[in-house]
């Protein structure tokens, strides 16, 4: 039975994974603590994090009625993520381990997002093609058999999640602004305004969003503040339709150069409905097996971290004892 913590940025999360059992998830967002600086602060996340980490293991043991005593593996985001938000994870599972005597697994966040394609319902089974799209990442990597990964492409610049919260902030949404975005514009045109995306050449497979949003910001200073206000709801549509079709459309294309029949979703931007549907559509037409988790797994949860954990080694002792975090996490 395995015990995970994730608190690699604003989220304090905890859950118990049975083999494949999800047990308990529990997520202490702090989006209201940060809402008023329209972002997350990484000090106020730490400190958050030291309050509530030791409540919300407690609520998923209780959730999963079982107690530490039959954690046999304690697993652990270390990178990448802000530094003093990880280091309270992390030194929480170590605490723990040391405790109980439980192993001690460390994991990337990004390997996380991914390994919540291995729960069920959807449980996929490598090798797969999958986009990772969050907050602060956004690439196509190819999962081989052994579930190790290579990087097919990358973003040279922002992640679609930060296109996303920030077109939303220029549009005068609330933060945090992808959800806000998504839901306004499921009333809007999406064919309304043109807002480019950079790389948008066949056969390039790398992402680009810096760019559209600048297209945005110009739109906007530019535009009759009433058509801005009155036609909201379409520019909110035609800049999400341009940062999802991009993501889309390389997903397809990088699928289709790889001959690879199994697509995944991972990260916080899987969450989007109009990448879900779309990109459902976009598979079928070809014949592709789409998988997509649950968007409570899509978002920041510390059952995607213990999902990761099976397929990896415990720590060796003594080296264990010195575990500590990495900003940076090496490139997936
Ligand atoms: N319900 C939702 N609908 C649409 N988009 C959403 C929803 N929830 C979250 N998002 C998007 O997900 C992103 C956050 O993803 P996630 O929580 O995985 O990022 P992160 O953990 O901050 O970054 P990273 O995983 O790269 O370290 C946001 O940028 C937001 O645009
Ligand atoms: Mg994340």
């Amino acid at each position: 039975m395995i015990l995970a913590i994730e608190t690699s940025c604003d989220d304090t999360c905890a859950a118990v994974l049975d083999g494949d059992r999800l047990l308990a998830s529990v997520v202490s967002s702090q989006t209201l603590f940060h809402a008023r600086y329209g972002g997350v602060v990484p000090e106020v996340a730490s400190r958050h994090h030291l309050e509530l980490i030791n409540t919300v293991m407690d609520e998923a043991l209780a959730d999963a009625g079982v107690d530490l005593g039959r954690i046999g593996r304690v697993a652990v985001t270390t990178r990448p993520g802000l530094i003093g938000a990880l280091l309270v994870g992390v030194a929480t599972a170590k605490t723990v381990a040391f405790a109980t005597g439980a192993r001690l697994v460390a994991v990337s966040h990004l390997e996380g997002h991914v390994a919540a394609n291995y729960l069920p319902p959807g449980a996929a089974e490598p090798p797969f093609l999958c986009l990772i799209a969050s907050g602060g990442h956004t690439s196509l990597v190819y999962v081989e058999k052994d579930r190790s990964f290579r990087t097919v492409s990358q973003t040279l610049d922002d992640a679609a999640g930060e296109a996303l919260d920030k077109g939303a902030r220029l549009l005068g949404l609330d933060y945090p602004g992808g959800a806000a975005l998504d839901a306004l514009a499921a009333s809007g045109d999406p064919g309304f305004a043109s807002f480019p995306v950079g790389l948008d050449r066949p056969g390039n497979f790398n992402f680009s969003f810096s760019g559209v949003k600048t297209a945005l910001y110009y739109y906007l200073r530019d535009a009759a503040p009433a058509l801005a206000r009155e036609r909201r709801a379409d520019i909110a549509a035609s800049y999400q339709s341009a940062v999802i079709s991009a993501l889309v459309k390389k997903t397809v294309a990088a699928a289709e150069s790889l001959s690879c029949g199994l697509v995944c979703l991972a990260g916080g931007v899987s969450a989007n409905s109009l990448l879900r549907r779309r990109l459902r559509q976009q598979s079928e037409a070809r014949g592709i097996d789409l998988r997509i988790p649950p968007p409570g797994l899509c978002t920041d949860n510390a059952a995607m971290i213990a999902s990761a954990a099976r397929f990896l080694p415990d720590l060796p002792y003594p080296e264990r004892l010195s575990l500590g975090a990495q900003a940076t996490g090496l490139p997936v």
